[in-house]
């Protein structure tokens, strides 16, 4: 059962620019909520455009500075509302200091959003935007996980595998979050996505989609992201946080992924809906008959949520937006020696620095033994 929507009612979104974060402050919008949207540079138009051009912008949508890094930023933002969303989070995967960097403004960003929530004495509920990396980073993968399981830390550390300081940041700012926030009787829920993949209202190509477009752009770094991933639309994640703020009596940790599949079922989506691109038909090292593994969504479901999408939504979405914006070729065609080409004049262009820095460090780093598995999921981002 669902609350009905107080059309008055004052929301926080932090990270609002980002992918997630800005389809996400669109359906809070249509949805008559007045929005409170943070970014730490509201003035630099190139990032914050897609928002203040939305639907309903001109009249319930603010845009707040704030970082995780500056103690006390969100409590402007933060004042007055019945709900955050948190979904800010710092991604220097290539960051020469990690510890303080990635880990420590993650864990203390957290941790001063909750202090804010707790001074503007408004906040009922607080919805921190996971990853599967809290959930399923350890040697041996199990076929099926639930919101029980907790990635290893202890392995992580030892293998500092790409993007671990993320997977780390992550952990610790939801296991330091729940003391504080049951002690401030702040409902406090954590929302776990695998690679979210849809359209984009962001300018840039989302990381997630780089991943997930990867089959046909040939980057093979990420391949073993999604050699046994695990999918949800960004419709439907966005819903989800939806949902899980107007469901009365959410608590806890919640799985929203609707698809699992392995790189050749996705590979072989993409070449049956898509033929003019060229797909590999066999990705080095993996083997063809690999097993799915399986995120469970069923304490959210069970709840009354429902998926709207089907994984060749997610896919045929994300090519048309990246097709749109000059992001993804039309077309490609297989190389003599093997590697495709672009075939058209479109080509994959206007990635931000900050995300080049991204994908050089996700390039330059193989995963750790055989831990490639679909969990690093998010690493893209
Ligand atoms: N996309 C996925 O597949 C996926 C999967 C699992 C989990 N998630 C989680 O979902 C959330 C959103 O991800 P996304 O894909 O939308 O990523 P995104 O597009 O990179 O958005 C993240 C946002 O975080 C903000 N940010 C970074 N460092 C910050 C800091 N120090 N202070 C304040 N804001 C900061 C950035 O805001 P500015 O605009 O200010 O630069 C950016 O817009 C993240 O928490 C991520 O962990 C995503």
């Amino acid at each position: 059962m669902r609350m009905e929507t107080i059309p008055s009612s004052t929301v926080c979104v932090t990270g609002a620019a980002g992918f997630i974060g800005s389809w996400l402050v669109m359906r809070l919008l249509e949805r008559g909520y007045i929005v409170r949207a943070t970014v730490r540079d509201p003035e630099n138009l190139k990032k914050v455009k897609h928002l203040i051009e939305l639907p309903k912008a001109d009249s319930n949508l603010t845009l707040w500075k704030a970082d995780l890094t500056v103690d006390g930023s969100f409590d402007e933002a933060i004042q007055g509302c019945e709900g955050v969303f948190h979904l800010a989070t710092p991604m220097e995967f290539d960051s020469l200091d990690p510890e303080n960097e990635v880990i420590k403004p993650t864990i203390d960003g957290m941790l001063s959003i909750i202090r804010s929530c707790v001074k503007a004495k408004t906040v009922k509920k607080l919805i921190f935007t996971t990853s599967a990396g809290t959930l399923n980073v350890e040697e041996h993968q199990k076929p099926v996980y639930d919101e029980t399981s907790w990635s290893d830390l202890d392995f992580i550390y030892s293998k500092k595998m790409t993007g671990w300081m993320y997977f780390v940041s992550k952990i610790l700012a939801e296991k330091a979050a729940l003391g504080p926030a049951k002690e401030n009787n702040i409902e406090f829920i954590s929302i776990i996505p695998p690679v979210v993949v849809g359209p984009s209202i962001t300018p840039t190509f989302p990381p997630s989609l780089i991943t997930a477009l990867s089959p046909i752009t040939g980057n093979e770094s990420h391949y073993s992201i999604i050699k046994q991933g695990q999918f949800v639309h960004l419709d439907d994640i966005s819903e989800a946080h939806i949902f899980l703020f107007e469901y009365p009596k959410a608590g806890g940790r919640y799985i929203c992924s609707s698809h699992d599949a392995t790189i050749y079922d996705i590979a072989k989506l993409i070449q049956e809906k898509w033929p003019e691109y060229y797909i590999p038909t066999e990705f080095e090292g993996i083997d063809k008959e690999i097993p799915v593994v399986r995120f469970s969504s069923k304490k959210l479901m069970d709840m009354g949520f429902k998926f709207k999408y089907t994984l060749e939504d997610m896919f045929r979405e994300a090519i048309e937006s990246c097709r749109e914006k000059g992001l993804l070729p039309y077309s490609t065609q297989n190389r003599s020696n093997g590697e495709e080409k672009e075939t058209d004049s479109k080509s994959l262009e206007t990635h931000s620095d900050v995300q080049d820095k991204k994908l050089a460090a996700i390039t330059n780093e193989k995963h750790a033994n055989g831990q490639e598995n679909a969990l690093l999921l998010d690493i893209a981002q």
